[in-house]
């Protein structure tokens, strides 16, 4: 083999894409999943490359820093892919203290594991850390995200990561840990947990229950089709420098209403309902605390250093996304039974 690596999360919506790819573009590496498999963790979205000779699975917290130390001794990996997070900014709100355990405090276990097990040795170790760009904090009606845009965050989840990204250029500049970090926009697509708008909506559709958009639905959002978003990574990984950023987005600004009205379209046509019937479930809810009102980032920097660009828009992408949820009900209905009910009801409680 020629790398062994750590992909933190990949039983989770983005990870498991990456772990895919990353299982079958480089069957020369052996590619290690930790992933704890809490909620939004479903060893269902990996089920095609579970046994391929070159990918192991190991269920772990990382916040857990005796097995950290004990895997990173085990496997000897040289690098580590860090997805591993509480993603969800509804719950951050309802629930900080969880976003800070795994996503500061595992974030430096593992950075301590990789340092006490590298010991100095940095040739051919990279520690990168996939982020996002709620860091950044929000944007007024024009304007982009780059590099260079001062940290903002302002719900308990982009603090927390905004907290690990700086913790990880600190191990970067401080004992010169060869890392990378890369900040990216909405990913959508198959097997997102149906907490996150799009999917949460194709269910509802499905089930004709209301469609709940926050606040006045003028909230803006750079989509981007995850696995654009993991080829993104891949390349970063490969080819990005040593103690950069990169940031990654669709080029693809939509405000919620308008994501929501064109999905709605695009279900009445897959569902064979009358042209209009899905927008009729519309209804604007209570705002979420503190929302960011818009996001969107500029990715020339890896456009032109990295030569990467999404391959898939928006309008595309939204048909085979929902293609995928009617074609996968027995996905959907796994998750969102049980635990999901009672979130569901807590959440939207009017
Ligand atoms: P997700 O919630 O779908 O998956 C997270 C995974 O991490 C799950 O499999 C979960 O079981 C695992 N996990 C959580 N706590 C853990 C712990 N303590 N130990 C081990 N595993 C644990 O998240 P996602 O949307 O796939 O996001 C993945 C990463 O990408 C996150 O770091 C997120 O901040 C970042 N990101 C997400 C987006 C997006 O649009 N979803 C955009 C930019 C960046
Ligand atoms: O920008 C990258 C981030 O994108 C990632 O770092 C996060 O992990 C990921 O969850 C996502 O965060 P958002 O808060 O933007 O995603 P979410 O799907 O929760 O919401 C998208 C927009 O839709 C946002 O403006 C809130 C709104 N919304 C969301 C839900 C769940 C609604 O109007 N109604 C809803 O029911």
């Amino acid at each position: 083999m020629k790398k062994t690596i750590l992909i933190t999360g990949g039983a989770g919506f983005i990870g498991s894409h990456l772990v895919r790819l990353m299982v079958n573009k480089y069957p020369d590496y052996r590619i290690i999943n930790l992933d704890k498999l809490t909620y939004a963790g479903n060893l269902e979205n990996l089920k095609d490359v579970e046994n391929k000779d070159n990918y192991t699975f190991v269920k772990a917290d990382i916040t857990d820093a005796e097995a950290m130390q004990k895997l990173f001794q085990e496997y000897q990996f040289d690098s580590v892919i860090h997805l591993a997070a509480e993603s969800h900014v509804d719950r951050s709100i309802s629930n900080p203290m969880s976003f800070i355990e795994t996503n500061i405090v595992g974030t430096v276990v593992l950075l301590n594991a990789a340092r006490n097990t590298w010991k100095g040795n940095w040739e051919g170790k990279r520690f990168y850390q996939v982020s996002t760009d709620e860091v950044y904090g929000t944007l007024g009606e024009t304007g982009l995200f780059t590099e260079e845009t001062s940290y903002d965050p302002r719900s308990p989840y982009s603090a927390s990561k905004a907290s690990s990204d700086h913790l990880v250029r600190a191990y970067y500049h401080t004992y010169g840990m060869p890392i990378v970090i890369s900040n990216c926009s909405n990913n959508y697509g198959p097997y997102q947990f149906p907490e996150k708008l799009l999917p949460l909506m194709i269910n509802n559709i499905r089930h004709n229950k209301t469609l709940p958009v926050y606040g006045d639905g003028k909230y803006t959002r750079d989509w981007l089709w995850v696995e654009d978003h993991a080829k993104a990574i891949d390349m970063v990984f490969h080819k990005g420098e040593n103690g950069e950023t990169y940031n990654i987005g669709g080029n693809n600004e939509w405000k919620n209403i308008d994501l929501v009205h064109q999905l709605c379209d695009v279900m009445d046509e897959l569902l064979g309902r009358e042209k209009g019937a899905s927008r009729q479930l519309i209804t604007f809810v209570k705002d979420r605390p503190g929302h960011d009102r818009r996001y969107a980032i500029d990715a020339t920097k890896i456009k032109n250093e990295l030569g990467w660009e999404p391959e898939i828009q928006a309008e595309e992408g939204l048909i085979r996304t929902a293609k995928w949820y009617l074609e996968n009900t027995d996905w959907l209905e796994n998750v969102t039974s049980g635990a999901y009910q009672q979130y569901y009801k807590e959440q939207y409680a009017s």
